[in-house]
């Protein structure tokens, strides 16, 4: 099996590196391509062009435009990288036989009501970022290629930047932190993704009916508010030097940001569980283990 992987070195991508190793020859590309191959999603002749020539099994994209806040006023790169782009993979994928896997959002919902997400649920995104990743679903989904998409949510890795890690870096020198308790979610660990989609590719290649969307994130919910007091529970239970004595509940009204959040960002994992006989586990799991590994490194 030949693989294509893109955004080598973001969060999923880079623990994409580890998990699709055993599964056969993997060709993991960055922004700055290698060997004459374009792994720049601005670059949609340059992609094209590499399909052709590697001809692989499968296309894995982990790369996007993530910076949320960025994105309400970069629309065009936004709207290239993560709608453009997904539509030439789709394209190129199909000429050459291709599985292409792709990785969504949470934010394609509106986050009202307080059920978890499902596939089939109309998504209407509240800003940039999510519009640009309905588009790139949509295009995939409208392309007639075999396709994943994994919608997935709050990701976090060791390598990359991410609200773990920030809220960490905050913790080492104020005394107060300020957080949201009215968004819900599931953090969800990139090594996760990773793993389970490594299993799900394996299963999908031999089974085409498993062509589809999936809601992919870890078992559980949370606030970021109570997330962030998780993470600082933790961090000290490992040795951590912390200056933090108060963590303050705000609401999202309280912090305003360039972009708008959805407040229910729960997402129901049936489907993907029971179409792939796979278990997700609790997001506690995740974050203990990314943060034993951030704060003994
Ligand atoms: N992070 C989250 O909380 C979250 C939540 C829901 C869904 N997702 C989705 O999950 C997937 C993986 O996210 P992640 O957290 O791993 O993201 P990430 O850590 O921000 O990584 C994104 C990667 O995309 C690359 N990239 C950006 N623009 C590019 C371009 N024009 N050409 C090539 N590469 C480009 C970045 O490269 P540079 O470092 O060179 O910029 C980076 O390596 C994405 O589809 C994202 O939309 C993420």
């Amino acid at each position: 099996m030949k693989i294509l992987l893109l955004g080598k070195n973001g969060q999923v991508g880079w623990e994409l590196q580890r998990s699709l190793a055993p599964l056969g020859e993997l060709i993991a590309l960055d922004r700055a391509g290698k060997d004459g191959l374009c792994g720049d999603l601005t670059d949609l002749e340059g992609l094209r062009r590499t399909i052709s020539i590697v001809k692989p099994n499968i296309i894995i994209n982990a790369a996007a435009y993530t910076a949320v806040d960025n994105a309400e006023n970069d629309k065009v790169n936004t709207n290239i990288v993560n709608a453009q782009a997904p539509r030439v993979l789709a394209e190129e994928a199909l000429k050459v036989g291709a599985w292409l896997v792709h990785y969504s959002t949470d934010y394609v919902f509106d986050g009202s009501g307080n059920n978890a997400w499902k596939e089939k649920d109309e998504p209407n995104p509240l800003n940039e970022y999510g519009r640009s990743k309905l588009e790139g679903e949509r295009a995939i989904e409208n392309s007639g290629c075999k396709y994943l998409i994994f919608r997935t949510s709050w990701v976090f890795g060791s390598r990359g930047k991410n609200f773990a890690k920030t809220m960490l870096q905050l913790a080492s020198s104020r005394q107060v932190l300020s957080v949201i308790n009215d968004q819900i979610g599931a953090p969800t660990s990139a090594a996760l993704i990773a793993d389970c989609t490594a299993h799900a590719v394996r299963q999908a290649f031999s089974n085409p009916n498993l062509s589809g969307i999936y809601h992919l994130v870890a078992s559980g919910q949370t606030t970021w508010y109570e997330y962030t007091k998780f993470i600082i529970n933790q961090a000290q239970a490992l040795g951590k030097d912390l200056v933090t004595v108060e963590i303050k509940p705000i609401t999202t009204a309280e912090y305003p940001t360039p972009a708008v959040r959805p407040h229910n960002s729960r997402l129901n994992t049936t489907k993907f569980c029971n179409s792939f006989g796979l278990f997700l586990p609790e997001w506690q799991q995740g974050v203990s283990r990314m943060l034993y590994d951030t704060i003994n490194n």
